[in-house]
């Protein structure tokens, strides 16, 4: 991002007249958000982590129990890659929002921690979080750790995993219930950085146009939501996030 871009870029007025007047706003983030940090996003074509990777193979319990080894390294590659990336101004500019705003909830859908990293508190983590392990079996938390290997739980002896949600696994009850509850009580709800193509996270979108609650997207690109949202703004999130956090500041 660069002045001159944030510079060219002006809310509509009916948005911004709309923002003045809301109180409780929902943010909902994809991996477009951190795609300006240097996090690959999944389904970008040539970029995106699905279109160089099978995710039956990394990203499901059952390529688990056939290749733990696999699977684990290629969380340990990933956790790496993440933990040499900072924030970027989409995420520094939604931090600034939580604290402006009284009535204000962050969903995420990605697991690489760096929206508390930008001082985000009480991020719902609808996805789980990389830096975090549990056990295959009996699903314990436990440390973090280097290991080539998935160690072996304290508790049980089954395979640590990464505490992240698979493809075919539930969402986590308490993530699932206040992501649930902040849609039910939203006025204003953003959706930012994702395809809305993954469920039950896209459903969210969904659960606010039909509560008639504005819905505004940003992305560089379309995706299913955006006929349906009431503002869509085409373009990285660093650009627009640090232009809606310079309304509520006042600038
Ligand atoms: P996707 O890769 O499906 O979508 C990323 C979205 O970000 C696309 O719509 C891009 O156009 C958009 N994008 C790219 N750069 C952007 C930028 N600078 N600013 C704003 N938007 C940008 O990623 P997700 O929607 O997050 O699930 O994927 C949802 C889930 O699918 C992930 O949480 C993951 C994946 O499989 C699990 O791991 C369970």
């Amino acid at each position: 991002m660069s002045d001159t871009e944030q510079d060219r870029v002006e809310l509509p007025s009916p948005l911004a007249d709309a923002l003045a007047r809301t109180e409780r706003w929902l943010v909902m983030t994809g991996s477009g958000v951190s795609a300006e940090s240097g996090v690959p996003t999944f389904r970008d074509a040539q970029t995106g982590l699905w279109a160089q990777y099978d995710p039956q193979q990394l990203a499901t319990p059952e390529a688990f129990e056939s290749d733990p080894e696999t699977v684990w390294q290629w969380y340990q590659w990933r956790r790496e890659l993440i933990r040499e990336t900072s924030p970027n101004p989409a995420h520094l500019a939604l931090a600034e929002l939580q604290r402006l705003k009284q009535d204000f909830v962050l969903v995420t859908q990605n697991v690489d921690g760096l929206h508390q990293r930008a001082g985000s508190t009480n991020v719902v983590e609808f996805h789980g979080s990389i830096q975090r392990n549990k056990c295959f079996l009996c699903h314990q938390p436990g440390p973090e750790s280097d290991a080539p290997h998935p160690p072996d739980c304290a508790h049980c002896g089954g395979l640590m995993r990464p505490d992240v949600v698979w493809f075919g696994e539930a969402i986590p009850g308490a993530a699932l219930q206040a992501a649930g509850h902040a849609v039910e009580g939203c006025d204003v709800f953003f959706s930012v950085g994702t395809s809305s193509l993954v469920y039950p996270a896209a459903a969210l979108a969904e659960t606010a146009l039909a509560r008639k609650a504005t819905v505004v997207e940003i992305n560089p690109n379309s995706t299913p939501l955006s006929s349906h949202a009431d503002f869509s703004l085409r373009g990285p999130a660093g650009v627009w996030l640090p232009v809606i956090a310079d309304l509520v500041r006042g600038g």
